[in-house]
């Protein structure tokens, strides 16, 4: 195959027994038995177990006896069955062995930072300072494995439909689209900044009033945002855009995507279609824009069952406009000092209290507040929330957006499943145009080049109005977004009018987009996958520096590299920039 090896050594079986292999790898573990070595050797492809007899070993004894994890080795030697009652059904390679008749250390390692033995924990700020070593690791490995598989499956869908993938730059100009930029000084211009993209937005919507009609992009974005466990301040989008189009034309490309990527990465089919909800239904619902739809325990409204109720502090909320509403959490067998917890947990979330209740054998309800509340109302939300004995019943009165929040969030603490073997992909459509900030103001839910469902319902009841946005969303993530655009510049100008956003800062900030929107724009659509997500979520990580091969921490530093970093006095005298404040690092700075 190469000078360096005849095979992989993963990929050896049954069959390959009687011939002859030269095979390239790291020693991933050592042991000695009775003079004789074992090692298993990894390379890309997994792990085979190799046998060193040093008596028929042309190779010096001292080689043999320094031979250290992670030294990069090259064997020669026979595949052999291994001896009875040693096979392991566990290794793809477990059925043989390769006994081996010389050996050359290609490079020794250094002692290493932590164990690449996965059953080993490391730290993973030390991880990440040897994230080459990390890398090494099965896991890691399997990451890396499918995103790039992943990101095939999705090019392979999106070229065999003739979109063309062009390239944007990645030194723009400041734009809106909610996070903080990323700045980078121009050199030529002293006092002038680039902004590194947030997305590649207004480019491929350039792209479409230049006609290429089916665009897409394996696109780097950058924002410089509180970094969570779902976000970095670098991070890549699967971006797309295609005139001509409406919401359906993305929709079902997005299916075909999904569909693709699944299938290669788990061997899976997705049901098909992806079921739609509107977010008016999934907050009404779920309490959030990206549900969860693994399971049930969805939110029930009660209001019908406590109109007019002795029980103070439902009648108020209803009378003052709120909402009272429920969930019921199955059986969770949960002691009282579980309950006093959960209301805890609801009041931190924002709740003035947690009515619990707890379907008895008799079908009876059994709650502290049980007293307070008649027989008819009793009877009526076990019905309603389709109680079964041993059922938890939750019900909260409050503000319609803070019940939303806590019954959806206490949701997914009592009813997730911690693992992602269920993939469900939904499309949560028909997405406000604006959101209220905590000062009144409005901000496009989506970005501002969002077209309204309704041009009048925007300028009249822009608190209400709906747009032609969409979300996808899996297992409770938000995967991506997108929307059908503004192609009318007028359209666009009036839209930055409500955002309260004047002609002349339009026009001075945005003046070259609305331009070029005025060269005879088709109609076109598009979205973004995060693919950082996606991939998280098909491997079963929590977090999606997991699946990134050189992520950051949490305050956006390298340890590896130590970026960001000073730079010289000289550099900064050129860019006519002055340091006033510096921030020391502190470590360790991850969750
Ligand atoms: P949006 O801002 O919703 O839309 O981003 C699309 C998707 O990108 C992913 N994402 C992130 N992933 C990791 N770290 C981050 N900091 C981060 N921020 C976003 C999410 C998100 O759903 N231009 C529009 C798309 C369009 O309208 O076509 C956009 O960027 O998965
Ligand atoms: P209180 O009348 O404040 O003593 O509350 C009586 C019970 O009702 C307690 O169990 C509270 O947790 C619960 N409770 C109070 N306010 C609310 C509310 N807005 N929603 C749900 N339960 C509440």
């Amino acid at each position: 195959m190469t000078k360096y090896r005849t095979a992989h050594g993963g990929t050896l079986r049954g069959s390959d027994i009687g011939n002859e292999v030269q095979l390239a790898g790291w020693v991933a573990r050592r042991r000695d038995h009775g003079g004789v070595i074992f090692v298993d050797l990894r390379d890309a492809s997994g792990i085979v177990q190799i046998v060193i007899n040093p008596e028929n070993n042309p190779a010096a004894d001292e080689v043999l006896r320094s031979l250290r994890n992670e030294y990069c080795i090259m064997v020669t030697g026979l595949v052999r069955p291994r001896p009875d009652g040693t096979t392991n059904p566990e290794m793809a390679t477990g059925e043989i062995e390769v006994g081996v008749s010389r050996l050359e250390v290609l490079s020794t390692s250094d002692v290493l930072p932590f164990q690449i033995d996965e059953r080993f924990d490391a730290d993973e700020a030390r991880r990440l300072q040897y994230r080459y070593l990390d890398l090494r690791r099965e896991r890691m490995s399997a990451n890396l494995r499918s995103r790039s598989t992943a990101i095939r499956a999705m090019r392979r869908v999106l070229d065999e439909r003739e979109f063309l993938e062009v390239e944007t730059p990645t030194l723009v100009v400041s734009t809106p689209e909610g996070a903080r930029d990323m700045l980078v000084p121009s050199r030529l211009r002293p006092g002038q900044f680039y902004a590194l993209p947030q997305s590649p937005q207004l480019f491929k919507q350039l792209l479409m009033v230049a006609g290429v009609e089916r665009y897409y992009q394996v696109a780097r974005c950058y924002r410089d945002e509180d970094f969570r466990s779902d976000r970095q301040v670098e991070f890549t989008q699967l971006d797309l855009e295609g005139s001509f189009w409406d919401q359906d034309d993305v929709l079902e490309t997005l299916e075909a995507i999904a569909a693709q990527v699944v299938k290669e990465v788990r061997g899976i089919e997705i049901p098909r279609p992806i079921p739609r909800m509107s977010y008016a239904d999934a907050m009404a619902r779920y309490g959030t824009d990206k549900p969860d739809t693994r399971f049930g325990m969805e939110i029930e409204d009660l209001g019908e069952v406590f109109a007019g109720s002795d029980f103070r502090a439902f009648a108020a909320t209803l009378d003052d406009g709120g909402v009272v509403r429920g969930i019921n959490a199955g059986s969770q067998g949960l002691s009282r000092a579980g309950f006093d917890k959960l209301v805890a947990d609801a009041q931190d979330l924002g709740a003035k209290g947690l009515v619990w209740m707890v379907v008895e054998d008799d079908g009876s309800l059994r709650s502290p507040v049980a007293k307070f509340l008649s027989d008819r109302e009793l009877a009526d939300v076990a019905a309603k929330l389709d109680g079964k004995p041993g059922d938890a019943l939750l019900i909260v009165a409050d503000r319609r957006e803070v019940v939303g929040n806590v019954l959806g969030e206490l949701r997914l603490q009592l009813g997730q499943p911690d693992n992602h073997d269920d993939l469900h992909f939904l499309f949560v459509i028909d997405f406000p145009v604006f959101e209220k900030t905590p000062d009144g103001g409005l901000v496009p839910a989506h970005h501002p080049f969002t077209a309204p469902l309704s041009v009048e319902e925007m300028r009249t009841s822009p608190e209400t109005a709906l747009s032609r946005s969409y979300d996808m969303v899996l297992n409770g993530a938000e995967l991506g977004s997108g929307s059908v655009r503004i192609h009318d510049p007028e359209l666009q100008a009036q839209v930055f009018e409500v955002l309260g956003i004047s002609a002349e800062q339009a026009e001075a900030r945005f003046g070259w987009f609305l331009e070029a929107l005025r060269y005879g724009t088709p109609p076109h659509a598009g979205f973004a996958i995060g693919v950082d997500r996606f991939i998280s979520i098909l491997q079963n990580e929590q977090n999606i520096r997991e699946v990134m091969p050189f992520p950051k921490t949490q305050t956006g530093a390298d340890p590896l590299t130590g970026a960001p970093g000073r730079v010289e006095e000289g550099q900064l005298e050129e860019l006519g920039i002055e340091v006033r404040a510096e921030v020391q690092a502190t470590w360790p700075e991850l969750s």
